[in-house]
């Protein structure tokens, strides 16, 4: 089933790595129709060609743009503004704009494009419908549009304000590679027990897939540890400690503020 978001037509500017994953997902799961999407790309790109296949338009006359209501922009941010510069002219008076970049402000897409802005901040699991989405607007048209791109290839998280946006980033977008991080953390400390480094290796990204399986039945975190931290036993032992030195907290505070920072710094 298609959304109405599909119908009006959708515009995808860039197929990188962030567009190519939305791609995947809209048509794996129908959120849009190929044949209501127009893609634009300076270079061949395989999603596209697969969306191509299935009726999407690649690269047409840019007066084609007129027929969509949502323009999605997923270049480098600091491309944007001759990426959007060159559609302007040839948009719909009645789009809206879904940006997915990095620390490009909503208020100065608006100034150069005259339509309302959405923001969107996915992670690339998107491509296999089950990402994640920090989303915000102030304009209610423009955060329908991006809701209905979104809902069906990502939980969606409404933020209040767009300053939160970094936090957003940090929490989501970066936040797999911290956990990545701490997982070979984990595997560095079954070898200080005497495992061998293959057999820690493999043990810390089966304990990471678990994890991951467990989040997939919906239950709470609290819920999930519960189920494994029976009272007394030996994981109730290493919660505890990491609770009690206060490090693991300090840890994912000290990396999501510093990528904050950054993101702010651009
Ligand atoms: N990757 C992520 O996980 C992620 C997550 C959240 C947000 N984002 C945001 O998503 C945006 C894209 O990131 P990315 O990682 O996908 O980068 P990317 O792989 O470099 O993709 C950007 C794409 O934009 C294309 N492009 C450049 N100029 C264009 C133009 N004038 N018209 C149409 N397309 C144009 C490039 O085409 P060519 O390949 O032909 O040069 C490239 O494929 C960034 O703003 C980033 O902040 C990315």
């Amino acid at each position: 089933m298609t959304s109405d978001v599909s119908r009006d037509g959708v515009v995808l500017v860039g197929c990188g790595r962030l567009g190519s994953a939305m791609l995947e997902g809209w048509l794996a799961t129908g959120a849009v129709a190929a044949r209501d999407l127009i893609i634009l790309t300076p270079s061949d790109k395989p999603v596209a060609n697969k969306a191509g296949s299935k009726g999407a338009r690649i690269n047409p006359p840019l007066k084609a743009l007129g027929e969509a209501k949502t323009v999605v922009l997923a270049v480098k941010p600091a491309m944007w503004r001759g990426a959007l510069g060159a559609l302007v002219s040839h948009l719909n008076p009645e789009a809206v704009l879904v940006s997915v970049m990095a620390g490009v402000r909503a208020a100065d897409i608006a100034a150069v494009a005259g339509l309302p802005v959405a923001r969107v901040m996915p992670t690339t699991a998107v491509a296999q419908a089950r990402g994640v989405a920090a989303i915000w607007s102030q304009d209610a048209r423009a955060l329908t549009a991006a809701q209905a791109l979104f809902t069906s290839v990502a939980d969606v998280a409404p933020l209040e304000d767009e300053g939160l946006m970094d936090a957003a980033t940090a929490v989501a977008g970066s936040a797999p590679a911290f956990i990545y991080a701490f997982v070979q953390a984990l595997a560095a400390a079954g070898e200080a027990q005497g495992l061998s480094p293959d057999a820690a290796a493999r043990l810390a990204r089966g304990a990471l897939r678990s994890a991951g399986a467990g989040l997939e039945t919906g239950e709470g975190l609290d819920a999930l540890v519960a189920r494994i931290a029976s009272p007394g036993g030996t994981t109730r032992a290493g919660l505890d400690a990491m609770a009690e030195g206060g490090d693991l907290a300090r840890a994912a505070e000290t990396a999501v503020r510093a990528a904050v920072e950054r993101a702010k710094s651009f």
